[in-house]
């Protein structure tokens, strides 16, 4: 190594004026602080090993299994060999996803299924998964049911039934199953829940003309974020996953693209987060997105959002007149 070269930088440093020195110590700070984030975001990315989820309990509860991610993280998860209880609301879907995963896992995965429509009456629902649930080892809660605007409307657009549900649905839905799933997971000390929240919330500073959705959606955060810190010294660990864009009815996207996963490239992705941070998205590309997101002033972003929402409003209420015709 040249010392002679490290002390004629360090002699000419020191002829500096102090604030050159500082801006220049506190670039170098910023700089690592990137580096080390860039290399983190490569290792949680692609390099970090899943965890066991059998570890937690040979069973699993999906909400909403029928469509979607839902449906997504049913076959993932019994790809990994764990047992199902499927809690939906449509019968016919329910044994129709069932056979699916038979007929794909082999008829060793054991499906249980309980029909709940979360915007109906909840006190019976949540009886019907507690008498399902009951002496079975359910290690891991994916909490997915959730449900969104037909289309972007303003508030005052917002009819008392689609508020309601809205609001039974992502919040007390969500609320309710993780309180009647957690109590099992206490006795165990051990299980894993998963949240679906939004980057409705989360990734964009406001979504607007879907905001009672996206307000929901922080309500599943921080409620998330909560319950890991009281939680994870025992054994729960509690986590909110942030989506963007997936290919799926809710979304209106049938195809996928780099940018827009299918609902199963979702779930292959989301499994291999369960277990780790309070919040995270675990779609790669989702998130360069948040990050290139960040990094844009607030106001462009919301401008920008505002626009494309109005467009999808229009395309809607064009839909809608179409249909009453
Ligand atoms: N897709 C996205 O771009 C995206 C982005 C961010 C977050 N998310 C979140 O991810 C979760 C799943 O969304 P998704 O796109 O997979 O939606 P989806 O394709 O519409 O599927 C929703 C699932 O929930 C069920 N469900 C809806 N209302 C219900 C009710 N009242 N009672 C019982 N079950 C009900 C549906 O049942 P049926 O099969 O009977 O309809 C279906 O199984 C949601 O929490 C959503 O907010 C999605
Ligand atoms: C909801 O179900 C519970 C339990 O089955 C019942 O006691 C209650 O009356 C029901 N509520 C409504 C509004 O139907």
């Amino acid at each position: 190594m040249d010392f002679s070269a490290i002390s004629s930088c360090m002699q000419q440093a020191h002829n500096q004026p102090w604030w050159v020195i500082l801006i220049g110590a506190l670039g170098l700070l910023s700089l690592l602080k990137k580096s080390l984030s860039l290399l983190n975001w490569v290792w949680v990315t692609f390099l970090r090993p899943a965890k066991n989820l059998r570890k937690y309990g040979s069973w699993a509860l999906i909400t909403g299994p029928t469509d979607g991610i839902g449906k997504g993280f049913a076959f993932q998860l019994a790809r990994k060999g764990l047992n199902l209880v499927l809690v939906g609301r449509s019968p016919s879907k329910l044994k129709e996803v069932s056979d699916g995963i038979h007929s794909k896992c082999g008829e060793k995965v054991q499906i249980k299924t309980v029909v709940v429509d979360f915007s109906g009456n909840l006190s019976e629902g949540m009886q019907k998964i507690e008498e399902a649930i009951h002496g079975l080892d359910v290690g891991v809660l994916i909490n997915n049911v959730g449900v969104s605007y037909p289309y972007a409307k303003f508030f005052h657009e917002v009819d008392s039934e689609l508020l309601k549900n809205l609001i039974t649905v992502n919040v007390e839905g969500t609320t309710k199953v993780t309180q009647v799933v957690l109590r099992g997971m206490l006795e165990r000390k051990r299980g894993a829940i998963v949240n679906l929240g939004s980057g409705a919330a989360i990734v964009i500073p406001s979504d607007p003309l879907y905001a009672v959705y996206a307000a929901t959606k922080a309500y599943i955060d921080q409620f998330s974020r909560c319950l890991f810190v009281e939680y994870k010294g025992r054994g729960i660990d509690v986590q909110c996953q942030v989506p963007l864009y997936v290919a799926t009815k809710m979304a209106s996207i049938r195809r996928s693209s780099f940018f827009v996963p299918s609902a199963d490239g979702y779930a292959r992705a989301a499994l291999r987060w369960i277990g780790y941070e309070p919040r995270c998205t675990p779609y790669g590309p989702h998130s360069v997105l948040w990050w290139l997101l960040d990094s844009l002033p607030e106001s462009v972003v919301d401008n920008w959002r505002l626009g494309f929402c109005l467009k999808i409003r229009k395309k809607g209420q064009q839909k809608d007149s179409g249909k009453k015709e």
